[in-house]
């Protein structure tokens, strides 16, 4: 598939590593496990939507934006990247943010990402009501101003995940493996669908399996087949069937980004045995289910890191109970 055809920024550091995790996979009794790093691929703490934001804000600047305006929680990671893009490529950034979880106090609502927006020069509009976002996107909006939605979750944002499937692939491919299960975890939806769009155009025999983190199963299926149809349109290609796809909601636990149990015993094995940090909203989530797919196959599973470190900072008196 051709992806030059859509303007590009360059924003992340590609291939991000895939690793060997065998410690975790000792330990989870199942097949050989792989982590491909999504979290370390460079700007502003890394994390998933650069991948996204390389094909968002390529068409913003080719259309001449100076302004970037986009939505999310008060610890939204894809805000946090916007923030860092903007600054990098010197575009104004305006992020309107609403308490999307019942989480309070001092970390998580100056600490961890919201304190590395404002480091990174955005204009954070932290709103109590979504009629008062709306009364500040109407502010803030002008002709110069780009707005790109939550997570950046639209078909061009798809089209990162759709570059990182063939990436993902071909790093399998050098290492003999033809066949395996990529875990992801799932919010707005475009790297499950990416993932999942890139693996059926290339026919690729292998799963995917996202991790819902927010809504029910049947919500982020439809989601998920929504923007792999509107990303295959973009690329002159047919509504994919992703019959390779499953997608579960049952590590969820009580809401978005309230934290579980087994969230935090997840984050104390990935760390433990191999020394890789999850975040408490996303990655920790996908990674109990993943704990619980994994010791079930045969085929290696590839746990999909998308970052979220600063998040885990938001939740920095919840983590010192759990771990000291
Ligand atoms: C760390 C992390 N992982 C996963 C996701 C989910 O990605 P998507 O919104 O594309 O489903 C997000 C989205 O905010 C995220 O910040």
């Amino acid at each position: 598939m051709d992806l030059t055809a859509f303007p590009r920024v360059s924003l992340g550091s590609w291939p991000t590593p895939l690793d060997d995790a065998p410690r975790l996979a000792a330990a989870l009794g199942g097949p050989p496990v792989l982590v491909k790093r999504d979290d370390v691929n460079g700007l502003g703490a890394g994390g998933n939507k650069l991948r996204k934001l390389e094909f968002l804000l390529g068409a913003a600047v080719e259309q001449g934006a100076d302004t970037i305006i986009t939505f999310g929680a008060l610890q939204t990671n894809h805000g946090r990247q916007t923030a860092a893009a903007c600054a990098k490529l010197g575009l104004r950034c305006e992020l309107v943010l609403t308490a999307k979880v019942p989480m309070s106090g001092p970390a998580y609502e100056q600490s961890g990402n919201v304190v590395l927006d404002h480091m990174f020069g955005a204009n954070v509009h932290v709103c109590a009501t979504p009629e008062e976002a709306v009364e500040v996107y109407d502010r803030v909006n002008h002709a110069g101003a780009v707005t790109l939605p939550v997570g950046g979750s639209n078909a061009l944002g798809t089209l990162g995940y759709v570059a990182a499937a063939v990436e993902l692939v071909g790093q399998l491919g050098e290492r003999g493996i033809d066949d395996a299960c990529v875990v992801v975890p799932q919010g707005s939806g475009a790297t499950a669908a990416g993932l999942a769009l890139g693996t059926e155009l290339l026919g690729w025999p292998g799963t995917v399996h996202a991790a819902s983190v927010s809504h029910s199963a049947e919500e982020a299926t439809a989601e998920l087949h929504r923007l792999a149809t509107d990303a295959a349109g973009l690329l002159g290609r047919a509504a994919p069937k992703l019959g390779h796809v499953t997608v579960t909601d049952d590590t969820i636990g009580a809401g978005y980004g309230v934290p579980t149990d087994e969230m935090w015993a997840v984050l104390k094995l990935f760390a433990s045995t191999e020394g890789v940090i999850l975040d408490p909203v996303y990655t920790g989530k996908a990674a109990v289910a993943f704990e619980r797919l994994a010791p079930t196959l045969t085929k290696p599973v590839v746990f999909l890191h998308t970052g979220g470190l600063p998040g885990f900072y938001g939740y920095a008196p919840q983590a010192v109970n759990q771990y000291r």
